[in-house]
C-alpha cells in the first residue's frame, strides 16, 4: 500500500466476502464491561495514536463486551444515555461489528450483537493490507430516519460528529487497554452497505479496525 494511494482515497476492484472462520450464531450476549479497569484517562490519551499491523488473534468476550460498550453502550439505565454524545439524543450511529463468524449489529438496549449477515466481511470494510485479518472491525452507520426531525443543512455535519465521538470512545478505551487500532474513512460505501445488509435509509460512514498489536 502507497502513501500515495492512501491519501487518495479512492475505489478499488470489489472483493467478495471470505468464508465464514467462526460460526454465525443468532445473538451474541456481550460480558458487562469492568468499568474500574483499564489505565486512568489521562495515561490512555497519552498513548492514543493509530496503529496498523495487528495480531489476528482473536478477541476475548471480554474485550468485545468493552469496546462496544466504550463505544456507544448505556452508561445511564436510569436515561437510556449512552457513552458518546449525540445531538437532540437521535443516536443516529448504529455500530456494526464484522467478526470472522459475521456481520452483527450492536445493540445498546441488550448490550448483544445481533446477526445481520452471516459472512466473513472483515475484508470489505476497507482496502488497506490489515483490513480482513485484524479479529475485528467496527463500522459506523448512519441511520438517517433517525434525523428526521434535524434540520436537513445540519444531517451530515452531527452525524460525522457522532460517529466520530463514538469512534474516539474506542480509541480511548484502546489506549487504556493496550489494544491497537485505527479508524478509517477509506471504505467503499456501497459495498459495505451490501456486505453489512443496509437498508436504504442506512449509510456507512467510517470504519475502524481493532485488534492486539503485532509483536
Ligand atoms: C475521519 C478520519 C478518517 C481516517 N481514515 C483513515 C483511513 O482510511 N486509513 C488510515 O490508515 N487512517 C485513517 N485515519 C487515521 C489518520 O491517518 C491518523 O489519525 C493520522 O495520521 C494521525 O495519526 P495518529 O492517529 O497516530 O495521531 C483517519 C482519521 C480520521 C479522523
Amino acid at each position: 500500500m502507497t502513501e500515495a494511494l492512501l491519501l487518495s482515497y479512492k475505489a478499488l476492484p470489489e472483493v467478495q466476502p471470505s468464508a465464514l472462520r467462526a460460526e454465525a450464531v443468532d445473538t451474541i450476549d456481550l460480558p458487562r464491561p469492568d468499568i474500574e479497569a483499564g489505565a486512568p484517562l489521562m495515561a490512555a490519551l497519552s498513548r492514543r495514536k493509530s496503529q496498523r499491523t495487528f495480531s489476528e488473534a482473536a478477541l476475548p468476550a471480554a474485550v468485545l463486551g468493552e469496546v462496544l460498550w466504550a463505544a456507544n453502550g448505556i452508561n445511564r439505565p436510569e436515561t437510556g444515555g449512552r457513552t458518546a454524545p449525540s445531538a437532540h439524543a437521535f443516536n443516529e450511529i448504529d455500530v456494526y461489528a464484522a467478526l470472522p463468524g459475521g456481520v452483527y449489529r450492536y445493540d445498546p438496549q441488550g448490550h448483544r450483537l445481533i446477526l445481520k449477515h452471516a459472512v466473513d466481511a472483515r475484508n470489505l470494510t476497507g482496502y488497506q493490507d490489515f483490513v480482513g485479518t485484524a479479529p475485528l472491525d467496527l463500522v459506523y452507520v448512519v441511520k438517517m430516519s433517525r434525523l428526521l426531525e434535524m434540520p436537513s443543512q445540519q444531517r451530515e455535519t452531527f452525524s460525522a460528529v457522532a460517529a466520530g465521538c463514538i469512534s474516539q470512545n474506542v480509541s480511548l478505551y484502546c489506549a487504556s487497554a493496550e489494544l491497537a487500532t485505527v479508524v478509517r474513512g477509506w471504505i467503499n460505501h456501497r459495498q459495505l452497505a451490501d456486505a453489512l445488509r443496509l437498508n436504504e435509509d442506512e449509510l456507512p460512514i467510517l470504519a475502524q479496525t481493532i485488534g492486539k498489536p503485532a509483536l
